[in-house]
C-alpha cells in the first residue's frame, strides 16, 4: 500500500529533480485528467512545456440537445470516458503507466459531479500505481496553456482569462502565484456569448457559432451600452446582454425578421471592445510588458486580432494560445501541475472536488 509518507518522499524527490533541471536531466512526465465541465480530456506533458499526447472527448453533441450542459448527464458521460481517454493518451505518448512520474487532476472550479468523477478516477490510479497526485485549479490550467504555446514565456505577465465561467484579469507574479487585478462583477464573457447566441437561435455552445455568424455582419447595426462597473479593471456583461436581448425581443414583437449577422457582429464588438479596453489598461499600468490570453473566449477571432493590433500600437508582447489550447483540455492541466510540483504541492487520498475553487483567495 502507498502510505502518506511514501507519497511525500516521492514528491520531494521529484521536486528536487525538477528544481535541479539540466538539459540532460531525465524529463518529468505527468499524466493529467480534466473533467470539470463537458469535456473529458487526458494528456501527457513533459517538464510542463511539451505535450506528448492530448485526447479530448467532447460531450457537446449530447448537451446540444438540451441547449446547455446538463450536470447529471455530464457526470455520467465522464464516468464512461475517463478510462478510455487515459488509455488513448498513454498510447499516443507511447508510454506505460510505469514510465510516468506523477498524475494530475482538475479539482475545481467546475460542476461538482463532473469534478468528482475525475478526482475519484485519479485517486484510484494514484493508489494503484503509487504515483504522486497533483491537484490543479482549472483556471490556473487555462493560464498555463500559454507555457505550452509559447515555450520561452516566463512570469511575470498579465493574463486575461475569459471562459464560460470566468472573466479575470490577473497578474502572474511567478509560476503558480497570482494577484487578482479585476474580474467580472456579474456574467462571464463566455456566458454572455452563449446567452446572446441562444436568443439568435444558435446551438450550444453559442460563442463559436455567434462569432462565425458575426463575420458577415455590420457591427454598427446596434449600439449597445458601454459597461462601466466599479473597479478599475473589472468587467460587467449583464447590462450589455440584457440590452441585446431586449433589442431582439422588440424586433420580434414588431414581427420583423432578426438581422442575425448584424446583431451578432454588434454584440461581439461590444464584448471584445470591453475586454480589450480593460486588458490594455491593466498591462500598461502593471509595469509589465507581456499580456497573455487564456480560456475558451480567447479563441475568438475578433478578440485575437484586436489584441494583436493593440500590442503593435502600444508595444507590448502578446501571447495567444493555440486554438485547441484555449478551450478545455488536459495538456494545460499537466503544465500547471509541473509548476505546482516544483513547489512540492501534492494531494493525498483525501482530495475532494471544490466546485467554487478560486484562483486567488
Ligand atoms: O474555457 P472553456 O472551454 O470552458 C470553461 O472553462 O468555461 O470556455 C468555454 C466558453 C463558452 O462560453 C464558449 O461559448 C466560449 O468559451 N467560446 C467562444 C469561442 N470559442 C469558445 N466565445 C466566443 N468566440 C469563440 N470563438
Ligand atoms: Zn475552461
Amino acid at each position: 500500500m502507498n502510505t502518506p509518507n511514501e507519497m511525500k518522499a516521492k514528491l520531494e524527490a521529484l521536486q528536487e529533480r525538477a528544481s535541479n533541471f539540466q538539459p540532460n536531466t531525465e524529463p518529468i512526465r505527468i499524466l493529467a485528467l480534466e473533467s470539470s465541465c463537458d469535456e473529458t480530456a487526458a494528456a501527457v506533458v513533459e517538464d510542463g512545456r511539451r505535450v506528448l499526447s492530448s485526447v479530448i472527448f467532447s460531450q457537446v453533441d449530447i448537451h446540444a440537445l438540451y441547449g446547455g450542459v446538463v450536470p447529471e448527464i455530464a457526470s455520467r458521460a465522464h464516468v464512461d470516458a475517463c478510462d478510455r481517454v487515459i488509455d488513448q493518451a498513454l498510447r499516443e505518448a507511447n508510454l506505460r503507466l510505469g514510465e510516468l512520474d506523477a498524475l494530475a487532476v482538475t479539482y475545481g472550479p467546475g460542476l461538482v459531479g463532473a469534478l468528482l468523477t475525475g478526482v475519484s478516477c485519479m485517486k484510484g490510479l494514484s493508489y494503484t500505481t503509487r504515483l504522486p497526485l497533483i491537484p490543479v485549479n482549472h483556471i490556473e490550467g487555462h493560464v498555463s496553456a500559454n507555457y505550452l504555446s509559447t515555450p520561452e514565456l516566463q512570469p511575470p505577465f498579465v493574463c486575461l482569462v475569459v471562459s464560460g465561467g470566468h472573466s479575470h484579469l490577473v497578474r502572474v507574479e511567478d509560476y503558480a502565484s497570482y494577484t487578482l487585478l479585476g474580474q467580472t462583477v456579474d456574467d462571464a464573457a463566455g456566458e454572455a456569448f452563449d446567452k446572446a447566441a441562444r436568443v439568435l437561435g444558435l446551438s450550444y455552445p453559442g460563442g463559436p457559432a455567434l462569432s462565425k455568424l458575426a463575420e458577415g455582419g455590420d457591427d454598427r447595426y446596434l449600439k449597445l451600452p458601454h459597461p462601466a462597473p466599479e473597479g478599475r479593471y473589472n468587467y460587467s456583461f449583464s447590462g450589455l446582454k440584457t440590452a441585446f436581448v431586449n433589442a431582439c425581443h422588440k424586433l420580434q414583437q414588431k414581427g420583423e425578421p432578426l438581422p442575425k449577422a448584424d446583431l451578432a457582429a454588434s454584440f461581439e464588438k461590444a464584448v471584445v471592445d470591453s475586454l480589450c479596453e480593460k486588458a490594455l489598461l491593466a498591462v500598461r499600468e502593471s509595469g509589465l510588458n507581456t499580456l497573455c490570453l487564456a480560456g475558451g473566449v480567447s479563441a475568438n477571432r475578433r478578440l485575437r486580432s484586436q489584441m494583436m493590433e493593440l500590442s503593435k500600437k502600444h508595444g507590448f508582447s502578446l501571447c495567444l494560445p493555440k486554438l485547441w489550447l484555449c478551450t478545455d483540455n488536459a495538456a494545460m492541466i499537466g503544465s500547471a501541475a509541473y509548476y505546482r510540483l516544483l513547489k512540492g504541492q501534492g494531494a493525498n487520498l483525501s482530495l475532494n472536488a471544490v466546485p467554487a475553487l478560486r484562483l486567488v483567495e
